[in-house]
């Protein structure tokens, strides 16, 4: 294993839990109204869903984060397993890219699948992968659906990023039409507009995850590592509930399936998603932190919580599924109130 790598790896890891987090959170921005009368027993309660095609115990996702690099991802990605294995969560690994390159690469990915042989399993690849790498990724994880992250800035702000994205829209269409598997297009953090997801839709994709802002910002992360940072875009991009707001607007016309992440702290945060249409929300920074600074107990414990706060909002909003979250009335606010007024 190449020791610089496995560092970077580590590195990488430590800049996006420990950047400073924005003081304004876009979820503090919507309330879900609150119902005194519910028809609902608790105990009863179920927090199976779906996601087009894909049948969930749970709405909660581990978001794409690491592989490669050495025994220490491999051990985050064994104990994350472990945890969407004992908790019923599905979990997306992180980049398969360099995997895909090189086999060396590939235990620490393949312990996502040994760990958690009948749980719900996402590949990962950028959009610079082609059809093959893309099969190769999925057949790694034998894959549920594959994940294909967008990250522009991320990109244009490292100094070993790519510049060249002329052909990652035909990348995509030829994923989307050949994998015969859900392929979900994910940000990695700036959102994504209804502009965006129009187009994605017109290329054949059903399944967007839109990514938002408000949680790990990766402008922060990579401008960390460079001698000339880009500080001006450490503000760049879509905030989750905005971004969530798009995607509703966009899905009154389109068949689209949006499911919700950046920057969700707990279950009222998820539930907030879960109201404005997503119908499963990813998590990524905050659950890794508490693994890694609290350990793997804790990790249970954390995902049990929030599994209890998915359910208390379903008990005031007299939701009997997870899915009629989304009928709920709820009042927006502030800077959410204004994107709304002047975007959808
Ligand atoms: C990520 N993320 C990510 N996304 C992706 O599609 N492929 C990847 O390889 C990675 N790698 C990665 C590493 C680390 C350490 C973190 C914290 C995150 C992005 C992740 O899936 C998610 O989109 C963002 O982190 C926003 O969600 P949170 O962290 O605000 O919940």
């Amino acid at each position: 294993m190449d020791l610089s790598r496995a560092e970077r790896k580590l590195d990488h890891i430590r800049h996006a839990l420990g950047h400073e987090r924005d003081v304004y959170n876009h979820f503090d921005d919507i309330d879900i109204v609150h119902q005194s009368f519910t028809s609902l027993n608790f105990d009863k309660l179920h927090l199976t869903t779906h996601v087009g095609e894909l049948n969930l115990s749970s709405p909660i996702f581990v978001n794409a984060m690491t592989g490669g690099g050495g025994e220490q991802t491999l051990n985050i990605n064994k104990d994350l397993a472990r945890a969407a294995s004992e908790t019923g969560i599905s979990m997306a690994v992180g980049s398969q890219m360099a995997a895909i390159k090189d086999p060396a690469e590939r235990p620490s990915y393949q312990v996502v699948r040994q760990e958690n042989p009948n749980g719900i399993v996402f590949a990962n690849v950028g959009s610079e992968a082609t059809l093959n790498q893309a099969l190769t990724a999925v057949d790694m994880v034998d894959a549920n659906g594959l994940q294909i992250h967008l990250n522009t800035l991320q990109e244009l702000i490292m100094p070993e990023g790519d510049r060249d994205f002329s052909t990652r829209l035909n990348n995509i269409q030829d994923i989307v039409s050949s994998i015969d598997l859900p392929v979900i297009v994910k940000e990695v953090g700036y959102g994504m507009s209804k502009e965006a997801i129009r187009h994605l839709h017109s290329i054949g994709v059903r399944y967007i995850d839109v990514g938002g802002r408000g949680g790990t910002n990766f402008s922060k992360v990579e401008n960390m590592r460079r001698q000339r940072p880009f500080a001006s875009f450490d503000n760049w991009g879509i905030p989750t509930t905005f971004s969530l707001l798009e995607a509703r607007n966009v899905r009154k016309e389109l068949d689209l399936h949006v499911l919700g992440s950046g920057g969700i702290r707990h279950g009222l945060d998820g539930a907030k998603a879960l109201v404005l249409g997503a119908s499963s929300f990813g998590m990524a920074g905050t659950l890794l932190k508490i693994l890694l600074e609290q350990g793997y107990d804790q990790l249970i414990d954390e995902i049990h919580h929030i599994h209890k706060e998915i359910k208390i909002v379903m008990m005031l909003t007299d939701s009997a599924k997870v899915s009629e979250l989304s009928e709920s009335p709820y009042v927006l606010y502030g800077k959410l109130k204004e994107w709304e007024s002047q975007r959808v």
